[in-house]
């Protein structure tokens, strides 16, 4: 056991300093997600002094760009989109060191070019570095770059010692359960499992991340975590933005592939699971990978435990804005979803009969991610059967954004001679504690692969355990077409079919902020 496998759940911070010296190829360097997240990512650690001391940069791209102008667009994208100011002196320690390659990803010379490329920087550099390859590139090009990696000889750069090769792989991870085992294949047979980091970008989220914290560190609320006393559980991550220019990939995926296999899954999962043996990562995902495994297939058909619909023409933060059908690169003819809701249930000691409804969608109401866990009520009690007392069932909620924090909602008596009650809340808030400027996602992640920590990466095993659940619903849908498929006005909380999944066991959404 590595001495990160120990302790790696602050290892990030602790361990960067002895980072490895490393050069990082991004596959997809003229991307979208690289000149929104992960340049500004690399840009922040840089301000931060967290990037090892010998870095280099080399995109990879179709596109051919020379290396000034891949630093010129760099440097625009990280003033653009960095959460900090730009600086320049900063980014230029990154900046002198950053190349471009250009090239198909099937094509094998490239990968020749791209060699010969890190072996130039190891020859600045006066030491051999670790190369860490991101793909974030469309899913249909993973394959072409994994068998690339492995032909080429670059996958396996430094097996067995500490600057082996690392590879990140960017979502989604296969379309289904047989893609996703395909594409583990493919991974497999050229990388060893501890070199693979699947990435989720919500596991980077510091309130994710808090998740642990605030379950295993606060004793009080071991005993209250079980069937015994939580009614039910609800998972929202409600997006206020529609498809925007992201049509021809969103089509093909839709919510359910987009957000709820991965994000909400993993959020569920955190909530859910049992105390892990110790920080480690593989015993923080072998529990992750034994909740899953517990979720209980999802009836399907109607009346059954899933609820698909999409966005119809509506307000929106104070505008109008189309339905889905007419937004840019989606046909009339799509029957893709940009909303789900699920009713799991998970058959374990701890949460049998305890329903866990998640639901994620684009258009809605409002941004919002929360953990909401209601409490039971109780049957009798000192105050039951009179008007005077309001009286609201416990519930804590764990915001995961905006407006990151906790709530616990009590009941307290109102002052004043009129015996009479009313729910309370007592708020924790991030921003009041912590101040606001709080790393991204993708820092953390770029910097946990660069250290070598895997703890908020994805297990293969546990990818596949979240596909077996969804798969069967995947091609239920796929078969039914339109049927089934319900419809919601932009701005509102989404189709009536989801708050029915919530009735019939007379549970309602907490429409956030009520
Ligand atoms: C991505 C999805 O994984 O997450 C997007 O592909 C979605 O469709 C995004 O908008 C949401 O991320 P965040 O961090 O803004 O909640």
């Amino acid at each position: 056991m590595s001495d990160n496998d120990r302790h790696p759940f602050l290892a990030g911070l602790s361990k960067h300093r002895g980072a490895q010296p490393t050069c990082l190829v991004i596959f997809g360097a003229s991307g979208d997600l690289a000149a929104r997240k992960l340049l500004p990512a690399l840009y922040n650690l840089a301000v931060d002094s967290l990037l090892p001391s010998d870095f280099t940069l080399i995109g990879f791209g179709r596109k051919p760009i020379p290396d000034a102008e891949f630093r010129q667009t760099s440097s625009s994208d990280i003033e653009k989109f960095s959460r900090r100011e730009y600086r320049k002196d900063i980014w230029k320690r990154v900046c002198d060191h950053t190349y471009y390659q250009a090239g198909g990803y099937d094509e094998f010379a490239a990968y020749e070019g791209l060699k010969a490329k890190i072996a130039s920087a190891e020859k600045t550099a006066g030491r051999p570095l670790q190369v860490v390859f991101y793909i974030s590139t469309p899913p249909t090009v993973f394959e072409a770059i994994l068998e690339n990696l492995g032909k080429s000889g670059l996958a396996s750069r430094g097996l067995g010692t500490a600057l082996e090769s690392k590879v990140i792989i960017e979502k989604p991870f296969g379309r289904d359960l047989a893609s996703a085992v395909h594409l583990n294949t493919v991974a497999a047979r050229h990388f060893q499992e501890p070199q693979i980091y699947r990435i989720d970008h919500y596991l980077g989220k510091e309130t994710v991340q808090d998740l642990l914290v605030q379950r295993f560190a606060n004793p009080i609320l071991e005993p209250l975590w079980n069937n015994r006393h939580v009614d039910h559980v609800q998972i929202t991550v409600a997006e206020e933005l529609g498809v925007g220019s992201r049509g021809g990939y969103y089509d093909h995926s839709g919510a359910t592939r987009d957000m709820l296999q991965n994000h909400t899954m993993q959020l569920l999962a955190l909530t859910a699971m049992d105390q892990p043996a110790s920080l480690s990562a593989e015993h923080i995902r072998d529990e992750k990978v034994k909740l899953l495994q517990s979720v209980q297939p999802l009836r399907l058909g109607s009346g059954g435990d899933a609820v698909r619909a999409y966005y119809t023409a509506g307000l929106s933060g104070g505008e109008t804005v189309v339905g889905y059908h007419q937004e840019k690169d989606i046909p009339a003819s799509s029957f893709t979803e940009t909303f789900c809701a699920l009713k799991l249930s998970i058959d374990n000691a701890r949460w049998s009969g305890v329903p866990f409804y998640m639901r994620s969608g684009k258009r809605l109401a409002r941004r919002v991610s929360e953990i909401a866990v209601q409490f039971k009520q109780p049957v009798s009690g000192l105050f039951a059967g009179d008007s005077r007392y309001d009286i609201a069932p416990n519930r804590l909620v764990i915001q995961i954004q905006p407006d990151e924090g906790m709530t616990l909602v009590l009941n307290s008596k109102v002052p004043g001679l009129e015996p009479r009650t009313q729910p309370v809340r007592l708020s924790f808030r991030y921003a009041t504690t912590y101040g606001s400027n709080t790393p991204e996602a993708y820092e953390r992640l770029i910097l946990d692969a660069i250290v070598g920590d895997r703890t908020l990466f994805i297990r293969g095993d546990e990818t596949e355990a979240s596909w077996r659940l969804f798969t069967p619903l995947l091609q239920s849908w796929e078969k039914a077409g339109k049927q089934s498929l319900e419809s919601y006005a932009a701005g509102s909380w989404g189709p009536s079919g989801a708050d029915e999944l919530l009735a019939a066991q007379g549970h309602t959404w907490r429409n956030a902020g009520r």
